[in-house]
């Protein structure tokens, strides 16, 4: 299990300038196991919150341009993080994290999870899967999806293939779509996966209905994608006081509050938000850190956000 002590929290944090956020978050100081979750095909044990990429990391070639987002990466590292989900098709995100890791050595380090994203034939997915290796510099993918659940029939059999030949460990498919949850439902009941990725969060909380129990039984890993729904959750919340009551969690921030909301689904393994801001990737580590709600709370939480509009 991984642990996080209070120095190298803090040794973390000097470098990115957030040591004043780390005050404010007390429970991250602290020396605590951090939340990780074991993946039902194989076992292995993953930190339960990683790190999403679409547009935080589609930024320019400079080094300006990338300062923020290699400072995210960075500290994702150093707080324990490690499960990191790209894109071929998120603009620059998949090459500028791959250039980064590289430049920090972590990238045999993190769980590198990315995409069959492409409308064309099978060679097209082959070509991106290799693109992929390369833009990273790894020579096994840990986890490849089929993206948005588009060519299923044709890519999976590519995934499948390269995790026979030990160039990929882990097969999965994703959606963020509500309207693609049926055809989502029939490709799970259908298709032997390791992971499906899926969007869920206090705002959009249809996955819960049956997709995350089916997971549970067919004994899938679950990763959850736009936990914040795109930012949305945020503005929900704007000049409103956290509950008293979510200190019973430790939770000291709207951040921890969503993300723990998640993470205390029990079919859930890990959860990507995604940041180009350092300050909020402290943040959302600690939603990793203490207590999660329980059901009675998750139903509370809930209460509280549906009165909010
Ligand atoms: N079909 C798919 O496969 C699919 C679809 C959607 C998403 N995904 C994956 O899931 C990841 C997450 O989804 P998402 O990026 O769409 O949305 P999200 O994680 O729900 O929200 C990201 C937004 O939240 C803000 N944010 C993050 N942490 C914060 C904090 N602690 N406090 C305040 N604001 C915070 C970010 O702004 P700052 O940069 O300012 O922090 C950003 O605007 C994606 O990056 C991608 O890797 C996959």
């Amino acid at each position: 299990m991984l642990t996080l002590s209070r120095r190298d929290a803090l040794k973390a944090a000097a470098g990115a300038g957030a040591a004043l956020l780390l005050h404010r978050t007390p429970a991250l100081a602290q020396s605590r196991p951090f939340l990780t979750r074991a993946i039902p095909s194989s076992g292995e044990v993953i930190p339960a919150v990683g790190l999403g990429s679409a547009r935080t990391f589609n930024v320019g070639a400079s080094r300006s341009e990338r300062a923020a987002v290699k400072d995210v990466l960075r500290l994702f590292s150093e707080l324990g993080g490690t499960f990191f989900d790209t894109a071929p098709t998120y603009g620059t995100s998949e090459g500028v994290a791959g250039a980064l890791v590289q430049e920090l050595g972590i990238q045999d380090e993190l769980f590198f999870a990315t995409k069959i994203s492409t409308r064309g034939g099978a060679s097209a997915g082959v070509r991106q899967q290799e693109a992929s290796m390369r833009s990273w510099g790894r020579a096994v993918i840990d986890l490849n999806q089929v993206h948005n659940l588009r060519g299923v029939e044709t890519h999976l059999p590519t995934i499948r293939r390269a995790k026979e030949e030990g160039r990929t460990r882990y097969v999965g498919v994703t959606t963020s779509s509500i309207r693609q949850y049926e055809y989502l439902e029939q490709v799970m009941r259908a298709e032997d996966l390791d992971f499906v990725q899926l969007n869920y969060s206090l705002g959009e909380r249809q996955a819960a209905e049956r997709l995350l129990q089916l997971a549970q039984d067919r004994g899938f890993a679950v990763i959850v994608n736009e936990p914040y729904n795109v930012g949305r959750l945020f503005r929900a919340v704007r000049g409103q006081e956290l509950p008293v009551w979510a200190a019973d969690f430790d939770c000291e921030t709207w951040g921890q509050f969503f993300l723990k909301y998640v993470l205390a689904h029990p079919a859930v393994t890990v959860v990507i938000p995604a940041t180009s801001d350092p300050e909020h990737l402290i943040d959302n580590m600690a939603a990793g850190l203490g207590r999660l709600p329980d059901e009675g709370t998750r139903r509370r939480m809930e209460r509280f956000f549906d009165g909010l509009s």
